[in-house]
């Protein structure tokens, strides 16, 4: 198993990519602290992960929040005894073109996909210190490199999100903490299989290899990355879309 012994938190971990990555690290030996602001689901997928052999705590966290961060990150440390691997999958989108968007729309998107990611990452990189090493891993977006139609405050966050990935490969490599982030293109997630048929064609049109990614497609690149295998790669942004951009 490729991470044995390992302990990981996975945010935004009760549905979705965040909820596919922690049943794969689960399986591959990591002990996973399933975090999300929605109690609900975690307690699920905490339960899902018990149910095959695996260990795993539910946290409910707001990762905007920093006093629910630092208990999450308590948490998973007290449980486990070491936080190895962050998954900062926790994203919301509230899309508006430039003209029309709303204030609050600019405000909670840049809270959760940007400020989130600096809270886990800050709370999670004292222990990752204090242990001399660690693994953090982002979710970017091609959008984050390209821009979207419509996702002004979307783009702004994961061209942040590719920021900081780099930035703290730089500033944490010498605590032997690797930060490196994966950029799905399109997903077949709950919301594009309700999408019309004519809109899906055109999506997977636009990738060479003529399909949308599944979410294993997107998990499995966490995977590798939080990996022995991956042991000398840093301040990477890995594209997992099907070459919609080469
Ligand atoms: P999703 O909407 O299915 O799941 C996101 C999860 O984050 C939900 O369970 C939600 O409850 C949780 N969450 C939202 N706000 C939170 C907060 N303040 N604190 C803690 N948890 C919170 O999203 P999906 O599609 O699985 O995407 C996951 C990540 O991958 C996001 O960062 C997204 O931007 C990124 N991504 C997704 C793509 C896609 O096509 N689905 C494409 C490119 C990037």
């Amino acid at each position: 198993m490729r991470l044995e012994g390992k302990t990981a938190i996975v945010t935004g971990a009760g549905r979705g990519i965040g909820k596919e990555t922690a049943l794969t690290f689960a399986r591959e030996g990591a002990a996973v602290a399933v975090a999300d602001i929605n109690e609900e689901d975690i307690n699920e997928v905490s339960q899902e992960i018990e149910n095959n052999g695996g260990r795993a705590i539910a946290q409910t966290v707001d990762v905007t929040d920093r006093e629910s961060v630092r208990t999450l990150v308590d948490k998973a440390k007290e449980t486990f005894g070491r936080v190895d691997i962050v998954v900062n999958n926790a994203g919301i989108t509230a899309d508006a073109q430039l003209l029309k968007m709303e204030e609050d729309q600019w405000d909670r998107v840049i809270d959760v996909n940007l400020k989130g990611v600096f809270n886990v990452s800050q709370a999670a990189a004292k222990v990752m210190k204090e242990q001399e090493s660690g693994v953090i891993l982002n979710a970017s977006s091609v959008v984050g490199t390209y821009g979207n139609f419509g996702q002004t405050n979307y783009a702004a966050t994961k061209w942040g999100v590719n920021g900081m990935t780099k930035t703290w490969a730089k500033e944490l490599g010498r605590f032997n903490i690797r930060v490196n982030a994966v950029a799905p293109g399109f997903v077949y997630t709950p919301m594009t299989e309700k999408m019309p048929e004519k809109v899906l064609t055109m999506m997977k049109e636009k990738a060479v290899l003529k399909d949308l990614a599944s979410v294993e497609d997107i998990a499995n690149a966490y995977l590798f990355l939080a990996s022995k295998e991956a042991r000398f790669i840093t301040g990477e942004i890995l594209a997992v879309d099907g070459g919609v951009v080469i």
